[in-house]
């Protein structure tokens, strides 16, 4: 199989970004963050977006996004937490899931990063939504990478078996 992109999947706060700069440096990919581009040309921020236009607003971004970016490839794509819940994404993407566990990844937040994110504000309903999503995050993945270390020790064994797959 040849991979046009290679996708980061993932809850809030894993590290899709953090990983997704790395291995785009490392694999000579270029990086694209679906929030970013979002907050971009909304000229908005997540957290606004949700407030003021809604979630399901919000979602129809996410599938426009994937859908465009996906149109083209060489990519390492970091995905919001929810994309792959509510958005298709096009089957010739590699798609990676970063697998950390929940306590993990709110130990890994600082307070700052946790208030950009209105789905992690109340913490007993995010971690019943960590639990409903987790199956479809593990069904989607091409690969999944233990992630409950720090970056640096798991993300060779990411680099490594994207270097085994056909990439474009
Ligand atoms: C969301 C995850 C966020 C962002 C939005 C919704 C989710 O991205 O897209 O707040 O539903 O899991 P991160 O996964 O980068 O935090």
């Amino acid at each position: 199989m040849v991979y046009d992109n290679i996708v980061l999947i993932g809850f809030m706060g894993s590290g899709k970004t953090s990983v997704g700069k790395i291995l785009a440096r490392q694999l000579f990919k270029k990086f694209v963050d679906v929030d970013s581009i979002i907050e971009v040309e909304q000229n908005s921020s997540v957290s606004d977006i949700f407030k003021n236009k809604g979630e399901d607003y919000f979602r129809a971004l996410e599938q426009k996004c994937i859908n465009e970016l996906t149109q083209k490839t060489g990519q390492v794509i970091a995905t919001g937490g929810g994309l792959p819940i509510y958005s298709s994404i096009s089957k010739k993407s590699l798609i990676v899931y970063i697998d950390a566990d929940f306590e993990v990844i709110l130990n890994r937040l600082p307070a700052k990063e946790r208030d950009k994110r209105p789905l992690l504000q109340d913490e007993s309903r995010a971690k019943a939504l960590f639990n409903q999503r987790i199956d479809t995050y593990k069904e989607l993945a091409t690969f999944s990478v233990d992630a409950n270390q720090s970056i640096p020790t798991f993300i060779h064994v990411i680099r490594d078996f994207i270097l085994d797959q056909r990439v474009l």
